[in-house]
């Protein structure tokens, strides 16, 4: 039977250094029970740490407004993006397909894995050419950076059935080499049961909230284990904002206060989106819309928090 222990704000940076900087994640909750609230104190506080690059991959327009100052892209069919690898960023994804949504998703996360994936190749290669040559003090490439990608939605990339696709199941190969790479993944669904056994069985972390559905206390329990029926009794009653989290040993309660966002702070517009909406901002609108658009992006400039007062 394992501990409880707890954690709130007090304690919650000393947590999320040692458990999320170099694990994959799932949180999973009934609707509104906090759960890009709860990604939004985890994501502030990977900020913190200068040797972090956090993204976030938010379709629900759920970040954009409620976050601290964080580059941020639209990712649309009509505007020019970029899959950036060395910055935080936050992409607000308006593609309305999921399948396309699956695909932006999957090409920039891959980018940046394939980036790491080769900087470790160029590592072990130099290391091998430098102990062969004898020589000892050669400039070591390192991925000195951990990379942590939050995604919204998770439904849209992990369920069975996209999984079914030879495109999608790069995610499952993703998600497994992740780690040795000093990249994490976190991903925000509402059930269990929506997200692939075959993915939840690569992760290594898990975030419960208040779960009263059969369906998903059967699949906790399994990866509980039997010795731990009082953490599942516990799931059953937890406050909105609280969470369990599980990585194979440890048990936590999660309970913070609820995520404000800094005063004065907000995401910004990445700067060649800006430029591209000053470029295009004559050409491909007709007039009224244009003005429209005008409107919106000169408050973008100052904030969007600013623009709704
Ligand atoms: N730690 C907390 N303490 C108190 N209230 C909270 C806490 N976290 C979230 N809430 C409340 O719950 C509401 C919903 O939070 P949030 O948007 O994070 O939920 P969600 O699980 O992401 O919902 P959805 O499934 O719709 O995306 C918040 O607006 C807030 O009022
Ligand atoms: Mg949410």
């Amino acid at each position: 039977m394992t501990d409880l222990k707890l954690v709130n704000q007090d304690n919650f940076l000393e947590f999320v250094d040692t458990f999320i900087a170099d694990s994959s994640c799932i949180i999973v909750g009934q609707k509104g029970h906090g759960k890009s609230k709860l990604a939004k104190h985890i994501a502030r506080a990977l900020m913190t740490s200068k040797k972090t690059t956090v993204q976030i991959f938010d379709s629900s327009l759920s970040w954009l407004n409620d976050f601290d100052f964080i580059p941020f892209q639209f990712c649309a069919d009509y505007i020019e993006f970029d899959a950036i690898t060395d910055s935080h960023m936050l992409y607000s994804i308006e593609f309305e397909d999921s399948q396309d949504v699956n695909f932006v998703v999957r090409e920039i996360i891959r980018e940046n894995y394939l980036k790491r994936r080769t900087l470790r190749i160029a590592e072990y290669m130099t290391n091998k050419m430098a102990n062969t040559l004898a020589e000892t003090n050669h400039k070591k490439e390192d991925i000195d950076t951990y990379y942590i990608g939050i995604i919204e939605e998770a439904q849209n990339f992990l369920s069975t059935y996209t999984l079914m696709a030879r495109e999608n199941r790069k995610w499952l190969k993703i998600i497994s080499d992740c780690r040795n790479l000093r990249m994490s993944l976190i991903f925000i669904g509402q059930r269990l049961a929506d997200i692939s056994a075959k993915a939840v069985e690569r992760a290594n972390c898990y975030f419960f909230g208040k779960t009263i559905s059969d369906n998903d206390l059967i699949k906790i329990r399994r990866i509980l284990g039997s010795d731990n029926k009082h953490l599942i009794e516990k799931i059953k009653t937890l406050e909105k904002g609280q969470f369990l989290f599980w990585d194979g040993e440890t048990a936590c309660l999660i309970d913070l206060p609820e995520f404000k966002p800094k005063p004065h702070e907000t995401p910004q517009l990445y700067f060649t989106q800006k430029r591209w909406f000053e470029r295009n901002l004559e050409s491909i609108w007709d007039k009224e819309l244009t003005n429209e658009i005008r409107f919106w992006f000169t408050h973008m400039q100052k904030g969007l928090k600013e623009a709704q007062k």
